[in-house]
């Protein structure tokens, strides 16, 4: 399974010209880039090799919902695959897994592929929960998809399928990184709840990393042949930077 970098800008940079000018610099196959909405279409114009994704989606198609953005508004923008469930969503914004499971549904039904973001936090992780908290947010953010689903699956022509991104809060924007063992033993964790949950899918679902990914920690973490790609945060901001990471992936 070749190996997805996805570039999850958060609400950077403060321009149009500022945003064209990073997705040209960091246009390339194998990469995922995630602008904020007012930047999609301007930066969908200068992609040739990347594909377009987004941060967040709203859990209806259309209707009186001041502010949001839909699953069918941004396929129509051309955005292949939208970031469910940050950490940054779930605790600025109070997302929930019944909010997450909405999400991912609306997205899977409009034709995108979703990165399901799930992850402990620190108090989590000190406590010993990451593994119950992982396996119920997989669980809960996958609870809106029928079960097995119609709608999941290339040969169903919907082309969509579904990602997971293990990203441990504690990791997230500062500076600390798991280590990549802890991490690959995540992703098994997660791999066998999807295995349970979605059995004929599970092989064709990518698990990647995200938490202060950088180029000197980013062999590490794509070494383990648990981990299918990375989530790169503050890293996708610095073209040289996220160079590096790419070059890990394609070499040449
Ligand atoms: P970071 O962010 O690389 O800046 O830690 C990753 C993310 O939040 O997706």
């Amino acid at each position: 399974m070749k190996k997805l970098i996805v570039a999850n800008w958060k609400m950077n940079p403060l321009s149009v010209k500022d945003a064209v000018a990073l997705a040209k610099a960091c246009d390339k196959k194998g990469v995922v880039i995630c602008p904020p909405f007012p930047f999609i279409l301007s930066v969908a114009k200068v992609l040739h090799n990347a594909t377009l994704g987004a941060q967040d989606c709203a859990w209806e198609e259309g209707g009186a919902y001041t502010g949001e953005v839909s699953a069918v508004q941004l396929k129509d923008c051309g955005v292949k695959y939208v970031i469910i469930g940050h950490s940054e969503r779930r605790r600025y914004f109070k997302e929930n897994n019944a909010m997450v499971a909405r999400k991912i549904a609306a997205c899977v039904q409009a034709g995108l592929t979703p990165i399901l973001c799930v992850g402990e936090t620190q108090k989590e992780k000190e406590q010993g929960l990451r593994d119950t908290v992982i396996v119920r947010q997989v669980r809960g953010g996958l609870n809106g998809l029928p079960h097995p689903s119609p709608l999941l699956g290339k040969e169903r022509g919907f082309g969509g399928s579904v990602i997971i991104a293990y990203e441990p809060v504690w990791a997230i924007g500062t500076g600390v990184s798991c280590a990549p063992e802890q991490a690959a033993q995540a992703h098994r964790i997660i791999r066998q709840t999807m295995n349970a949950k979605i059995p004929h899918l599970a092989e064709e679902i990518k698990v990647i990393y995200g938490g202060s990914v950088d180029a000197s920690k980013a062999a590490g973490f794509l070494a383990q042949k648990e981990i299918d790609g990375l989530l790169v945060g503050g890293s996708s901001l610095k073209p040289e930077e996220f160079h590096k990471i790419f070059k890990i992936v394609s070499p040449v």
